[in-house]
């Protein structure tokens, strides 16, 4: 048996010149848990082209999805970019990653912070009815350049508002706080400054972080998580993994080619 199993692409989505997110066939037998990734990809001249990528689709669901950047000489995203409905994608059988809910220690309040397709693993996260029984609060920030890249982001938190079974639970529980960098926003700044300056918590009218009860999960660009990972030890919160849980997990968003 192959180590990649032939999904069908079902959908894709261009957000921005830079961004576009894609659905796909599953096979039955692929097991996930929510936050987790697979490594995906496209067969070139014969050979399997594959990246790690986060499923922005939960486990419960019968499709998958995906959400990439492009990056024009990109060895996999300059064709990945390229895919149309009923195209052939490579997903690997096996799922991992340290986005879980496992990881961590009990808490009240999850603070899911991502940059760019760092986003991705929380798209499953947030559809997850576990994460909305485990915590009483969860706030999705989200960090771009500019207001079009949030775009995938907007339309998600829409959708599930507007959702017969998340809506009630989101209109209670998740807090989505989108932020911009370069150019002006109703949210403005880097999610380090944001949290270091507890602006973010002033934002969204929540308490400042606690050690008591935040739980962190991270994931986006490697300067954002080396500093937000050193910021959370200071404060004296502990990064957890699978042998041992922690207050925090950390994964990198990993396509940058
Ligand atoms: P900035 O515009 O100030 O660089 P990128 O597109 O480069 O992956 O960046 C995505 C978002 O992450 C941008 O808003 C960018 O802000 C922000 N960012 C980059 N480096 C850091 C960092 N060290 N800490 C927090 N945010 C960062």
């Amino acid at each position: 048996m192959s180590a990649f199993q032939k999904e069908t692409v079902l959908s894709v989505r261009h957000w921005t010149d830079s961004l576009f997110s894609f659905t796909a066939t599953r096979d039955p037998g692929f097991r996930f848990q929510n936050g987790q990734f697979a490594m995906i990809g496209l067969e070139v001249e014969g050979k399997p082209l594959m990246r790690a990528y986060s499923m922005a689709s939960a486990n419960h669901e019968e499709e998958l999805e995906f959400f990439s950047i492009k990056v024009e000489d990109g060895p996999l995203t300059s064709r990945l970019q390229k895919i149309r409905e009923g195209d052939i994608i490579l997903v690997g059988r096996k799922a991992t990653g340290t986005l879980i809910t496992g990881n961590l220690i009990p808490g009240k309040r999850l603070l899911l912070l991502s940059t760019g397709t760092g986003l991705a693993p929380f798209a499953s996260l947030i559809k997850d009815p576990d994460v909305y029984e485990n915590y009483e609060t969860i706030v999705l920030a989200h960090g771009c350049r500019q207001i079009s890249e949030l775009a995938y982001g907007e339309h998600l938190v829409d959708g599930l508002r507007n959702h017969e079974f998340f809506g009630p639970l989101i209109r209670d529980k998740l807090v989505y706080y989108p932020t911009v960098t370069r150019e002006p926003f109703r949210n403005r700044g880097r999610i380090t400054d944001l949290i270091t300056s507890n602006q973010m918590f002033d934002d969204i009218a929540q308490s400042g972080l606690d050690i008591a009860t935040d739980r962190i999960m991270l994931c986006g660009s490697p300067a954002m998580l080396e500093e937000l990972h050193a910021m959370f030890s200071a404060r004296g919160f502990a990064e957890g993994n699978h042998s041992q849980p922690g207050h925090f997990v950390i994964e990198k968003a990993f396509v940058e080619r």
